[in-house]
């Protein structure tokens, strides 16, 4: 997929999750779904989902993909780090990101985006690439207009 490509697949991904978004009071239920169409639409996906802060860390919500660790510490990795600083992250290689936290030994690259709710963070979408160097500002536009779709579920 070319940026071009990526770009619009984004634009008609926010279209669809708007649908799915709106008019639904199960918040479980439309992240879960919103999941699934970002791992239906991106090949290059290997794991997309939703962290939720709750109690003071993030604790993990619907996601597509292998199994994943269920509570993350403000501060801690990739998904912390993009709740601490409220902006999106980008680890084009895990392996130079100290503090990454390995979920998968699969996954190479990543990309957090915050969900803001009244100017504060209440969940991160969280994206893992088995390769390096897998997202850029695309994925960093697309994501962040995801999450203020989604924001309307908190
Ligand atoms: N790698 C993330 C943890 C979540 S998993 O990738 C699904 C991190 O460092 O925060």
């Amino acid at each position: 997929m070319n940026n071009n490509e990526k770009a619009s697949a984004y634009s008609q991904a926010a279209r669809q999750a708007a649908a799915l978004i709106d008019d639904v009071e199960n918040a479980t239920g439309a992240l879960a779904n919103v999941s699934a169409l970002l791992k239906e639409t991106f090949d290059g996906y290997f794991w997309v989902g939703f962290y939720l802060v709750h109690e003071g860390r993030l604790e993990l919500g619907p996601f597509q993909g292998p199994v994943a660790c269920y509570t993350i510490g403000k501060g801690r990795g990739v998904c912390g780090t993009a709740w601490e600083q409220a902006q999106t992250v980008i680890v084009p290689d895990v392996e130079l990101f100290p503090g990454h936290i390995a979920c998968s030994s699969k996954s190479r690259s990543e990309i957090v985006v915050p969900v803001f709710k009244s100017g504060k963070v209440v969940a991160v979408i969280d994206v893992d690439s088995t390769r390096t160097g897998a997202f850029d500002n695309d994925d960093k536009v697309g994501l962040e207009e995801i999450a203020r779709l989604v924001s309307s579920l908190f």
